[in-house]
């Protein structure tokens, strides 16, 4: 999950790894580092707890020597080994400090090699997995090539790593290794660009070489050369990066989360718009013969964290629209689940970003068993897309705050349309019953909107300072809106920090009941389904045979739920289906101004990042 950047050719290029790293902070920001070979040669590092505005007043101190450099590498981390501080930043250096690594990714057997390089002198300076690379990488060069030395290292790390490295030895290289984790190169005009992402580079080339699992590069300013781990020289295509910048300015949103809460209804128009013509000219991206659609058994979702959310919440699409028995995995349970292979089993890979380690990895898993998967995520130049049989790109645009708000609703929506396509296909529908979908969803993208300017007063004044008293919360739903309880809950504990246990609400007498008191407020979802309905007013009746608190999210006429609310939030009816796309706009916003009144930094909440690219 952390990031790292290089830059090799004829432009000084500080300006060129900080731009880079900029860019990718998304990836984690706990600390950030620099390392470059100067023009006499020499190794130049700087590193420093906290991001790149720290690193660069740092940088601001060197020497001239440093501005000069054209060959550098850079990193932003989010610490998995060792806590942040400047020793455990990258670069990480050997004894000798004439080697610098910097490291995305986890060295697993880090702990056996250490002690090994202790033995015979080495001497560690951070507690991180990291720096044992580094050590390995001295020894390994001391009677070898280049080359040679590479092999050796791989072949004793274990782990997944996308690595750069810099040596006085070789001062003319940037060496790039990948194994699992992503790495890609951008190649310009005499120039070469390296990074985890290809935002690093897009605005300087739009050429770009993914490197394949278990390779390595070799970059000087004459080109480079791509080798597999057997030593030998291969030669993955050059391929055009469509990737475009995002319009990534905040406007006059005091945050990318609260922007990206109402960019929500532009993204279900643009899921719309996008399936009508995607439909239209064939889905040809989702790589799926009508007959490969007709004869489905089953569907699986796998997905992490929110993505994980939204293939519960299609569940139901699937399984009332499509009639397709529908499962959703978390992957990181998925992987180590015994694997029923089944021909007729379509699994959807759920990811905003494309390079979510667990969720590529169930995604290799499946690859390697044959079994047909589509990528659903929202980074066109991800892993997933290029990995996955086939994929469908989300229509949120780059979302940048790291809690997910807008990919999550492109999700649900183009997962509902979806649903309708294959029902059409099995010709359980008519075409005009996706007209009808497609019609719901825009309306559902309106009630989004008009929700949240309906309560935005009464949430800033009154409710947000209300409720930011309290410590614990109780969140619950039945049927679909169980998921998006989770989903909720996710949300509040992710940017706010406070402790959400959430339930399905017939779990309630089976335990959580004991914790109901006057300071654990309970947030129930309501559902259309009138037999749902009335098990939700029960489960309300027995809150308040409690004295608990009820925040309650209900439908117009739903008045038996309505009246046991202490507060409570109402939406206008539509399919039952779609009631969580309608009310995750003010779930969001709600949590939004809770976080803001406790203080929280809600675009980058503590621990966390955006693309988690580690098991
Ligand atoms: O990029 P992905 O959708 O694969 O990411 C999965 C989760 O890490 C992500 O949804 C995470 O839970 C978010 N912080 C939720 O807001």
């Amino acid at each position: 999950m952390c990031s790292v950047v290089g830059y090799n050719g004829p432009r000084v290029c500080k300006d060129i790894i900080l731009e880079g790293l900029s860019r990718l902070e998304y990836r984690g920001y706990d600390s950030s580092g620099f390392a470059c070979i100067s023009p006499i040669s020499k190794l130049v590092s700087v590193k420093s707890q906290g991001g790149i505005e720290q690193l660069s007043s740092k940088l601001e101190l060197q020497p001239d020597l440093v501005l000069d450099s054209t060959l550098a590498i850079g990193h932003t981390r989010w610490a998995t080994h060792g806590v942040s501080s400047d020793s455990n930043a990258h670069p990480h250096y050997d004894c000798q400090k004439t080697i610098a690594v910097v490291h995305n990714g986890i060295i697993e057997n880090f702990a056996f090699l250490k002690e090994k390089l202790q033995l015979v002198g080495h001497h560690f300076i951070s507690q991180t997995d990291t720096e044992v690379v580094a050590h390995l990488f001295e020894d390994e060069l001391k009677n070898s090539t280049l080359e040679k030395a590479i092999l050796s290292l791989v072949s004793k790390i274990q782990g997944a790593y996308a690595l750069l490295i810099v040596s006085e030895r070789y001062p003319d290289y940037l060496i790039a290794i990948r194994k699992s984790s992503p790495l890609c190169l951008g190649i310009g005009k005499n120039e070469t660009f390296v990074a985890s992402d290809v935002y690093a580079f897009t605005d300087k080339t739009n050429q770009v070489v993914f490197l394949p699992d278990e390779s390595f590069a070799l970059i000087s300013k004459a080109g480079y050369h791509v080798y597999n781990f057997f030593g030998e020289r291969i030669f993955p295509p050059v391929q055009k990066n469509n990737c475009t910048l995002a319009q990534v300015g905040k406007g006059n949103y005091a945050h990318y989360m609260l922007k990206e809460i109402y960019e929500q209804k532009r993204v279900i128009i643009d899921t719309v718009n996008f399936l009508r013509a995607s439909k239209a000219a064939g889905m040809h991206e989702l790589n799926l013969t009508y007959e490969t659609i007709n004869e489905l058994q089953k569907i699986n979702f796998v997905g992490c964290g929110t993505s994980w959310h939204a293939g519960l919440i299609a569940e139901y699409f699937m399984q009332e629209v499509a009639q397709i028995p529908t499962q959703s995995f978390l992957a990181s349970e998925f992987r180590y689940k015994k694997l029923f292979t089944h021909p007729r089993t379509l699994t959807f890979i759920i990811s905003q970003s494309g390079e979510t380690a667990d969720s590529l990895e169930a995604l290799r898993l499946l690859s390697v068993s044959k079994q047909t998967t589509v990528a659903l995520t929202n980074v066109a130049s991800s892993s997933m897309v290029r990995e996955a049989d086939g994929f469908l790109l989300t229509q949120a645009g780059q979302e940048i705050a790291v809690a997910s708000t807008k990919a999550f609703t492109g999700q649900v929506a183009a997962l509902y349309w979806i649903a309708y396509w294959i029902a059409h296909i099995k010709g359980l529908i008519t075409t005009q019953a996706i007209t009808r979908a497609e019609e719901e969803l825009l309306v559902a993208a309106e009630v989004l909107e008009n929700s949240i300017e309906r309560y935005k007063f009464d949430i800033i004044s009154r409710i947000a300072p209300h409720y930011v008293q309290y410590k614990n919360f109780i969140f619950l739903g039945r049927h679909i809106s169980f998921p998006f309880a989770l989903e909720a809950a996710l949300k509040l504990k992710e940017i706010a920090y406070v402790f959400v246990d959430c339930y399905p609400a017939g779990e309630l007498k089976h335990g959580p009941l004991a914790l109901i008191d006057q300071q654990t407020p309970v947030v129930l979802f309501s559902s259309l389904d009138e037999t749902i309905y009335k098990k939700l007013c029960g489960n309300a009746q027995e809150v308040k045979a409690r004295s608990g608190h009820l925040i309650i999210f209900a439908f117009e006429h739903q008045k038996d739920l309505i009246d046991l609310a202490d507060t409570v939030f109402i939406f206008p009816k539509i399919n039952s289906l779609l009631a969580p796309l309608i009310m995750t706009g003010l779930v969001q916003f709600f949590v939004y101004q809770i976080a803001t009144i406790l203080e929280r930094p809600i675009d980058r909440p503590r621990n966390l990042a955006k693309s988690v690219t580690v098991e």
